[in-house]
């Protein structure tokens, strides 16, 4: 791999030791990919959190062990520097105000305030969602970044026309102190173009058919690159948010385009440049049909214990939303429901008094985490409904639950009756 006479001083250990350790992993990391050089990067987003139980020991011997460890890869125990590029952290495990709601251990909540505090004076903005474009990470089209979480990440690439591919925990680490990522996938333009046209011939327009346009696309696409032609409505934030996060998880979608929408596709023709698709998919009722019942078909019992909103972080007018369909209602005795958003818009929604409003149902307004990456949910839920395709296609493998996916009016109608009434209309 070429290097610039920065990066090689670097290398050599001329910047201290934890850059020379970043360098290091840069450097095989972009050689195993077959990257030519590194490029310049000036957003991270990533994780430096502490809480999780395998963590312990090493933050037992202090944060730079758990930074060495997990965001280095390094056992060298090396000092953690600052941040040299903007730098924020992610959606991790632990959301340390509802540790009473969740059953998160006392330790484990106080290790992850530590690490929060810690890595926070380093320079790591603690957003703590998956959703940092929400709460002022948005980088503008053309900015390399180095970016973790797949539905962050399509929305970095799709709908803001930045450059990033999927990084990890440790390749971000080393992102934050260098301002270096391997130059190769995303972030070269001719990776960026349109594979696949989806011919849409039903109605989308509300969040569950983004959703479930998502889901098909996704499964069928895998990790190549849909252009969506044929619809009829302009989507929203927050519909691409669920599109993107849909189609990351049934595939391993990281770039789209919708033509008029995304930034680069001011046209059908723009989004496939110069290549041709290698394949056009139909999106019609039986589509919409098939990516309905997949989604649904753990779901059996309609007696729901859980009911999930927020995957992806909700948006505050999401939060608002709820809050509304909430307001003068009291829960099902038999179940729960648990309201995630980020942190800043969590603080956003207790002051516009929509915390009290969830509340006052019955449930609980939460950040930081969500029930697929933090592995909690209510004790002995059988049954969950959830919005978000995302969650549902994960929730069955890794909680052993059955789960029911609809619109938010089907699930906040399960939470306040305790039975699930959705289908497809
Ligand atoms: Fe975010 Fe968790 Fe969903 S990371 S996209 S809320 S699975």
């Amino acid at each position: 791999m070429k290097l610039t006479d920065a990066e090689r001083a670097m290398l050599d250990g001329r910047e201290g030791k934890a850059k020379q350790k970043a360098m290091d992993l840069l450097v095989r990391y972009g050689e195993a990919l077959g990257a030519e050089r590194l490029v310049d990067v000036n957003n991270v987003a990533g994780t430096w959190n502490a809480g999780s139980p395998a963590m312990k020991p090493f933050a037992e011997k202090g944060m730079d062990a758990v930074f060495s460890k997990f965001n280095l890869d390094s056992d060298e125990v090396v000092e953690t520097p600052q941040a040299e590029v903007y730098t924020c952290q992610l959606i991790h495990g632990i959301d340390t105000q509802n540790a009473h709601v969740t059953g998160v251990a006392a330790e484990a909540v106080e290790r992850q305030k530590q690490a929060e505090k810690y890595f926070g004076r380093r320079g790591v903005a603690m957003f703590n969602t998956c959703t940092p474009y929400q709460v002022g990470n948005v980088p503008v089209r053309g900015e390399h970044c180095a970016w973790m979480e797949s539905s962050a990440v399509v929305y970095c690439n799709a709908v803001l026309g930045a450059r990033t591919n999927t990084e990890g925990r440790e390749s971000t680490g080393a992102a934050s102190i260098t301002g270096k990522i391997p130059y190769w996938g995303f972030h070269l333009e001719e990776n960026r173009y349109g594979t696949h046209r989806v011919e849409v011939e039903v109605e989308v327009d509300d969040m569950m058919d983004w959703g479930l346009l998502g889901y098909y696309v996704g499964e069928i696409v895998q990790e190549d690159i849909p252009v969506l032609a044929g619809l009829t409505h302009t989507p929203s934030m927050i519909k691409l948010k669920h599109f993107g996060a849909a189609a990351a998880s049934s595939g391993g979608v990281e770039m789209y385009h919708i033509p008029g929408t995304t930034p680069e596709a001011p046209t059908l023709e723009a989004a496939f440049g110069p290549k041709k698709p290698v394949g056009t998919i139909k999106y019609g009722k039986a589509e919409r049909k098939l990516a309905y019942d997949n989604l649904n078909s753990s779901a059996k019992d309609t007696a729901v214990d859980f009911v999930m909103l927020g995957c992806p972080h909700n948006s505050i007018e999401q939060v608002w939303t709820a809050a509304k369909m909430l307001d003068g209602k009291k829960l099902s005795p038999n179940t729960q429901l648990w309201i995630f958003t980020p942190r800043a818009l969590r603080d956003t929604a207790e002051l516009n008094g929509y915390g009290q409003m969830i509340r006052d149902a019955g449930a609980h307004l939460m950040s930081d985490t969500c029930p697929a990456i933090g592995r909690v949910m209510p004790k002995g839920t059988i049954v969950v409904a959830t919005d978000s395709a995302k969650q549902a296609h994960y929730l069955p493998a890794i909680m052993k639950c059955q789960t029911w996916f609809g619109s938010v009016e089907d699930c906040i109608n399960a939470a306040l009756t305790g039975q699930w009434r959705g289908g497809l209309s």
